[in-house]
């Protein structure tokens, strides 16, 4: 299978500190990726490098083997890369189904602003981008929300809606900053169904950045494991938790320890 994203000899300073330190890694089309590491090891870097958000102070991200270090985050988006936040982004003050819009709405870019001028083919895109809204939020078991606020919904839901919100926008390789942070164990359950059928059902690439290890252990092919900023692992599941050294960088003798 070809790469999708890969990562070469990506490097990230902040201020003279190093948190990547020339990272080669790649994600094929059709692979369930974990990137797994103790706290501050890298991994949100790595995801703001492929995403655009942060520029490499060197190395290379390349989309279907093309140069794109440092291209904006939005053009990046058109090539099919999506992620979710860490840190849930959801709008506060627009509704569950109207962040799928908008996030619809930005993905259909020139688009969408032509027929705008146009006030029935707004009319007509609004009702089928809501449309396609909705069903994605009951795929996530989520319609009864559609409608609240999305800050009036729970952590868990709100981790829910951003997931629907990615895959409403038919990522070609979903990035995903630790979905399951403050999910409950039946939600863990659930999310781990739905990374398996976005790949099985939606052909979706996921790289999955997760600290959870019963989630990255039930839908992961391989995992990549960072710790101070280098890959220490990359392998099978099985194998990589039983390195003698990813278990000294989550357990190592008079470190901090590592949530
Ligand atoms: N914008 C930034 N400016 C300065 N330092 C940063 C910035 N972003 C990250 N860092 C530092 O880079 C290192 C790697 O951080 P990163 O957020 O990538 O880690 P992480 O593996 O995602 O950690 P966690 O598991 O806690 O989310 C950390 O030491 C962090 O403090
Ligand atoms: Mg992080």
């Amino acid at each position: 299978m070809a790469p999708i994203i890969q990562a070469e000899a990506l490097t990230k300073h902040f201020e003279g500190m190093v948190a990547l330190n020339a990272l080669d890694f790649s994600v094929n089309e059709g692979e369930i990726v974990g990137l797994i590491g103790p706290n501050g090891s890298g991994k949100s870097t790595v995801v703001n490098l492929l995403t655009g958000v942060l520029a490499p102070t060197s190395g290379r991200v390349l989309i279907d083997g093309k140069d794109f270090s440092g291209t904006a985050p939005h053009l990046i988006a058109m090539h099919g890369v999506v992620r979710t936040f860490q840190m849930i982004r959801l709008f506060a003050s627009l509704t569950v189904e109207q962040n799928i819009v908008l996030a619809l709405q930005e993905q259909s870019g020139p688009g969408y602003v032509s027929s705008f001028l146009n006030r029935r083919n707004a009319r007509a895109w609004r009702e089928q981008a809501t449309s396609q809204a909705r069903d994605m939020l009951a795929l996530f078991e989520m319609e009864k929300h559609a409608t609240k606020l999305a800050t009036d919904l729970s952590i868990g839901q709100q981790r829910m809606v951003e997931l629907a919100r990615g895959l409403a926008t038919s990522p070609r390789i979903f990035i995903l900053d630790e979905p399951a942070a403050g999910l409950s164990p039946i939600n863990v359950d659930r999310l781990i169904e739905m990374i398996r059928r976005m790949r099985d059902d939606f052909r979706v690439t996921v790289l999955l950045v997760e600290h959870v290890m019963r989630v990255v252990q039930s839908v992961c092919d391989r995992v990549v494991v960072l710790d101070y900023g280098q890959k220490i692992a990359d392998g099978m599941p099985d194998h990589v938790v039983r390195d003698p050294k990813v278990i000294e960088a989550y357990i190592g003798l008079g470190r901090a320890s590592h949530a």
